[in-house]
């Protein structure tokens, strides 16, 4: 009930903010509402503006997009449930963040399925997979227009040096709101806990967490170097960022609108990979040279057969299989 309301309260909050800018719009100009919960300098913050800039220069501004970064319309997991009623247009959330809505998407979180980033690169450009993924959530009411290089995801603790897997016993690990997530820390022995990704800093500074997992902004442009300071290369997984569109929204629009959203969208994720390299290395030297946080080369190898037994288990539930399959074979080097 509490949910429900807050559903409510933050549709209405949404349509308040999108009827005061059309007070000063054209009238004819149609409006997208896109929610994210990075903050304005982060890699994919600049691309979704590069999102909306093609978007209104292909459609002769007739198409606007109107972004609210920061979480402020909620955390990844609200901003989905807004996308599925259509009081946000667009969202970029974590593929992670979308297993619990579609378990196909729950492929990303398992750990090691992509151990290089060219495989990772290969199955997003491969329209066949895409397709398939992108369009199975339709019934539940978004699609996927395309994806963002969100990088590798590897664990960082406050004070704990991880050089194996001993290291990991009885160390508490924010995951995302995922069961594979849960499951990937489970195996490698340490303590998951699922919590979204505005709580992390806190949780960390006051200790209900020793440690968490992502890329290496998550140490600059969220500040979460400021309390940890150890960064292992774990490398475990490849999680895209995933930009979604309530799908009634998409369908409104005529087929040129469509076609050229579509194009904005893939634009911007070619536009992404530079914007993204460079934040990974001067963000890497940042928290290297100004915040302290020590780089940890790890043998991946006891990570990799640790989380077998959870390969072996989606490879053969049903609802997990055929993913499973799709992706295993969609890599370059398969
Ligand atoms: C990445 C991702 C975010 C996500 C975050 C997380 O930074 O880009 O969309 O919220 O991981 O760990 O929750």
């Amino acid at each position: 009930m509490k949910k429900a309301l807050k559903i409510i309260a933050v549709s209405l909050f949404v349509m308040i903010l999108a009827g005061c800018q059309n007070v000063s719009g054209d009238s004819a100009t149609k409006t997208m509402k896109l929610a994210h919960n990075q903050t304005l300098d982060h890699p994919v913050h600049l691309s979704l503006v590069e999102f909306g800039r093609l978007v209104e220069e292909k459609s002769n501004d007739t198409i606007q997009v109107d972004i609210f970064p920061n979480g402020q319309l909620g955390s990844e997991r609200e901003v989905i449930e807004l996308t599925q009623t259509g009081a946000v247009d667009v969202a970029k959330v974590s593929a992670s963040a979308l297993e619990g809505f579609e378990s196909d998407y729950s492929i990303f979180s398992l750990p090691y399925v992509f151990e290089e980033y060219e495989d990772f690169e290969h199955v997003m450009n491969t329209e066949s997979i895409t397709d398939k993924i992108y369009k199975n959530t339709e019934d539940i009411g978004f699609i996927g227009l395309t994806y963002y290089n969100a990088g590798m995801r590897h664990l960082y603790t406050k004070d704990r040096e991880v050089n194996d897997l001993s290291d990991m016993s009885g160390l508490k690990v924010r995951v995302q709101p995922s069961q594979t997530s849960v499951n990937m820390i489970e195996a490698l022995g340490g303590i998951p806990t699922a919590m979204a990704y505005g709580e992390v800093y806190t949780s960390l500074q006051s200790g209900i967490i020793d440690a968490a997992e992502n890329n290496e902004t998550a140490l600059v442009g969220n500040n979460h170097g400021e309390v940890a300071k150890y960064y292992m290369y774990t490398g475990h997984q490849i999680v895209p960022d995933m930009l979604i569109m309530n799908a009634e929204r998409f369908n409104q629009f005529s087929e040129e609108e469509q076609a050229l959203i579509q194009e904005a969208a893939d634009e911007s994720t070619a536009y992404h990979e530079d914007v993204w390299a460079k934040a990974i290395k001067e963000q890497t030297e940042t928290a290297k040279n100004e915040m302290g946080v020590q780089f940890i080369e790890v043998d991946k190898g006891p990570f990799i057969d640790a989380v077998q037994p959870l390969h072996k288990a989606y490879a053969n539930d049903e609802k997990t299989k055929d993913i499973y399959q799709l992706i295993m074979g969609g890599k370059a080097n398969d």
